[in-house]
């Protein structure tokens, strides 16, 4: 069974983007161009790829209003996007406690606002993690800096034993991304938590009680999957280099969410030629006209 009909996305886009400054002196990270388009774009189209078409976007008091003015109800992508805000950036795992009235009786998936994913292996992924009834599927990338991230750390057989957070001396190579999916009982959980030293309701911290509980499902993803994280200068202009040299390559747009709107028939073409319509003076507005005139639905 496909569970993207019964589960919900929540889209993390506050946080203090402190690595980014003075870029994000003015406004928030998620709103920075990655290539020809809003970074958000990338994470808002993961969620859909999967199906998923309910999404609550958490932003700080001071961002919320520009993605609603960027991104509206989603009625023009024939989606649902509803809004909230995290007062302070409090840490990953209070988006579910924010969003506990929107996320209901639902399965959920989070996804970070600053996180690329690519490749062909990437869908057939998202939709068998889709699948599962019960419990978390988080996907674990080899990095080269597995500080900056969660770090699983293995036992002598190659189980995952442990989580931890930006550690000092990483117990491996393979951190966490930035897209989790969680069952209902993920809102018990979060209740449960407690701010760690930093001041924060951690991601690790949760994931961690679905380890204890037998139900983390790890997917390590392989050199198939591209992972981009877009928290630093040079990682924001590497991933802008990557989506331009692929979209320059194929002639095919990453995380273009109109595009996957209209392949997956939740807009039609009319819709779409309107879109296109109001973005004609841009390559991205073409690009929108070219793909309705080729009208090759396959290949996402
Ligand atoms: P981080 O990269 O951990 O933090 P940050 O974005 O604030 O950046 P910096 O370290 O440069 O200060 O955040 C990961 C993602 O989660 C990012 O998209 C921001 C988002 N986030 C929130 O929306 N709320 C939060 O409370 C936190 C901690 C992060």
């Amino acid at each position: 069974m496909n569970y993207s009909s019964l589960r919900k996305g929540i889209l993390l886009a506050g946080g203090k983007g402190t690595r980014l400054a003075p870029l994000t002196s003015a406004f928030s990270k998620q709103l920075m161009p990655v290539y020809d388009k809003p970074m958000i774009y990338y994470s808002i189209t993961t969620l859909m790829l999967c199906g998923i078409k309910k999404i609550l976007i958490i932003s700080d008091p001071e961002n919320i209003d520009l993605y609603f003015r960027l991104l509206g109800n989603g009625d023009k992508w024939g989606i649902e996007l509803s809004y909230a805000i995290q007062e302070n950036p409090e840490g990953v795992a209070q988006s579910v406690l924010i969003g506990e009235e929107f996320i209901d009786s639902s399965h959920i998936a989070i996804a970070l606002g600053d996180n690329i994913f690519h490749g062909n292996e990437f869908i057939p992924l998202l939709r068998s993690a889709d699948t599962l009834k019960k419990g978390s599927t988080v996907f674990a990338y080899p990095v080269r800096d597995p500080e900056n991230y969660g770090v699983l750390s293995f036992d002598d057989s190659g189980s995952v034993v442990g989580i931890e957070e930006k550690p000092e001396k990483p117990p491996s190579q393979y951190a966490l991304t930035g897209l989790y999916f969680y069952d209902n009982t993920v809102v018990e959980k979060a209740k449960e938590l407690t701010f760690s030293a930093r001041g924060e309701l951690e991601i690790s911290d949760l994931n961690i009680k679905y380890l204890n509980d037998k139900l983390l499902n790890i997917n390590i993803m392989g050199r198939g999957i591209a992972w981009l994280d877009t928290g630093t200068i040079d990682s924001l202009q590497e991933a802008s280099q990557y989506i331009r040299t692929l979209e320059h390559r194929q002639g095919l747009k990453i995380g273009c969410p109109e595009e996957v709107a209209w392949r997956q028939g939740w807009i039609n073409d009319q819709q779409l030629e309107k879109l296109a319509a109001n973005l004609l003076k841009s390559s991205y507005g073409e690009y929108l006209t070219k793909i309705l005139e080729l009208n090759i639905k396959d290949g996402i």
